[in-house]
């Protein structure tokens, strides 16, 4: 019955609820990038503006040192439980532009072979506005049908994507605003539209940049190529000798707190779904590559890995200069799992590097922002309301997945708050998150806002 006046406030509404979230897509809200910044902030207020039409009390927006919180909350019973969202409204950068079919500002619906009814493309249609606004909505559907079962406060951010700096001291100053049962997020992926999953588990994270130098100048390669060391081949060297010919990663200490799951609980795993020709397919690989003795699924869920995100040096520009670079820098990031530390990791990372480079070149290692791995239990309340909502919209029991990513937050709000997370993520992993050309199913769009109402339900019951 319930369930039944939600659905039609939802299909009554659904055009309005889509138009709402492009007009948030529309805003450029790129964190890493200073040029937008008066966009990331006009962001914050559209979604304050947002949280207080669906019926939210004290909606805020909390300057931080770097973008604001949006703060909301409606609280119907102190005894009843509190559900705390954590979203994002920041977005990665879009670059690069021309590998975009669509402007990524300008969202439009087009259809996929995997979303055949239409996808959202626009930067941040699924990572993290499309998910982050499906709970505003979902919100907006229990208020306005008299069904919010319990306390609800709203948490979202501006600078997840690069890494949450200011979030983190926020919640400290903020620990009784932020009191409550659970923390519920939708920022991870399903994976399929017709398998549903739920991620119990995400990656830490530790990002470092690297800057080798050479000669005091850039050379000519042919005066001093041969007999100088060139930063660029010693650098490529250097990161090639962090992985063996199986892929094991070579930096002394790295693997010594990485827990090794139980035949059992890989097993487990292994009931997960995969279809590796359709991941072939999308990527458009002829081959997959990893870490010897593990599946894909463990490749990405609980091995912790190390990959150049950039590498640059030298002459890049139209045609050839024949020389011999000064420097050489590369932007490296490591995939961590639990028990790993982001600290002691850069730190041996670090340590490593000095000590690989050769003595006529010079290394400087600068470690950027970090985050903890995490994992959920299946066993929580929460847990069991996630699933047993799911389990009703999907038709099917959702797989317990190991998410590959990252949300460096996670970890601070059970260290930080006592409180655990659901990553009730709705999207798919080849929707094209930081990619050109991301989108969102709208599909999985009406999926969560109908969806995540049960999980209030449930929750509260
Ligand atoms: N939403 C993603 C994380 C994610 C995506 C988790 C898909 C699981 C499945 C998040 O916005 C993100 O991109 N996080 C960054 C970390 C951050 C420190 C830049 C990441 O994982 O690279
Ligand atoms: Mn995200
Ligand atoms: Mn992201």
């Amino acid at each position: 019955m319930e369930n039944n006046t939600q659905q039609q406030y939802i299909d009554s509404n659904k055009d309005r609820f889509l138009n709402e979230l492009f007009d948030l897509l529309r805003i450029p809200s790129v964190s890493a990038d200073t040029k937008y910044k008066d966009d990331v902030i006009k962001t914050a207020e559209a979604v304050k503006q947002r949280l207080i039409e669906a019926g939210a009390d004290k909606v805020e927006v909390c300057t931080t040192k770097g973008f604001p919180v949006v703060y909301g909350e409606k609280i119907i019973d102190p005894a009843k439980p509190t559900v705390v969202v954590y979203g994002h409204y920041d977005v990665q950068p879009a670059d690069p532009l021309n590998l975009w079919d669509t402007p990524p500002f300008e969202p439009t619906i087009r259809k996929t072979e995997i979303h055949p009814e239409g996808a959202i493309f626009a930067r941040g249609s699924c990572d993290d506005k499309g998910q982050m606004y499906m709970h505003v909505k979902a919100f907006e559907v229990m208020m306005k049908t008299n069904t919010l079962p319990c306390n609800v406060k709203f948490m979202i951010e501006g600078e997840e994507e690069v890494g949450s700096p200011s979030l983190g001291p926020w919640i400290i100053e903020n620990k009784e605003r932020l009191k409550g049962d659970v923390i519920l997020i939708s920022d991870t992926s399903i994976i399929a539209n017709d398998i549903p999953s739920i991620d119990v588990g995400l990656r830490g994270l530790a990002y470092m940049e690297v800057e080798v130098t050479g000669p005091n100048r850039d050379l000519h390669s042919g005066v001093y190529g041969g007999a100088v060391a060139n930063p660029a081949n010693v650098l490529c060297k250097m990161i090639a000798s962090c992985h063996d010919e199986n892929f094991h990663i070579t930096i002394p200490g790295f693997y010594d707190k990485v827990q090794n799951l139980s035949d059992a609980e890989r097993a487990e795993m292994a009931k997960a779904p995969f279809d590796l020709s359709a991941f072939k397919k999308d990527l458009a690989i002829d081959d997959i590559q990893g870490e010897k003795g593990y599946s894909t699924n463990e490749r990405t869920g609980i091995r912790p890995t190390l990959d150049v995100n950039g590498i640059w040096g030298g002459y890049t520009g139209e045609g050839a200069k024949t020389v011999l670079p000064s420097k050489a820098f590369a932007k490296i990031s490591m995939r961590l799992v639990p028990d790993q530390n982001s600290h002691e990791i850069s730190e041996l990372f670090q340590k490593h590097f000095e000590s690989i480079a050769p003595k006529s070149v010079k290394v400087k290692v600068t470690p950027h922002h970090g985050g903890e791995p995490v994992v959920v239990s299946t066993e929580s309340k929460a847990f069991k309301s996630a699933s047993k909502a799911m389990e009703e919209t999907y038709g099917k029991k959702p797989v317990p997945t190991r998410g590959g990513g990252s949300i460096p937050i996670v970890a601070l709000f059970k260290k930080e708050l006592g409180l655990d997370s659901i990553l009730f993520g709705f999207g798919l992993d080849s929707d094209a998150l930081h990619s050109p050309n991301e989108h969102y199913g709208l599909f999985n769009y009406y999926k969560g806002i109908q969806t995540i109402p049960l999980f209030y339900k449930y929750f509260s019951a």
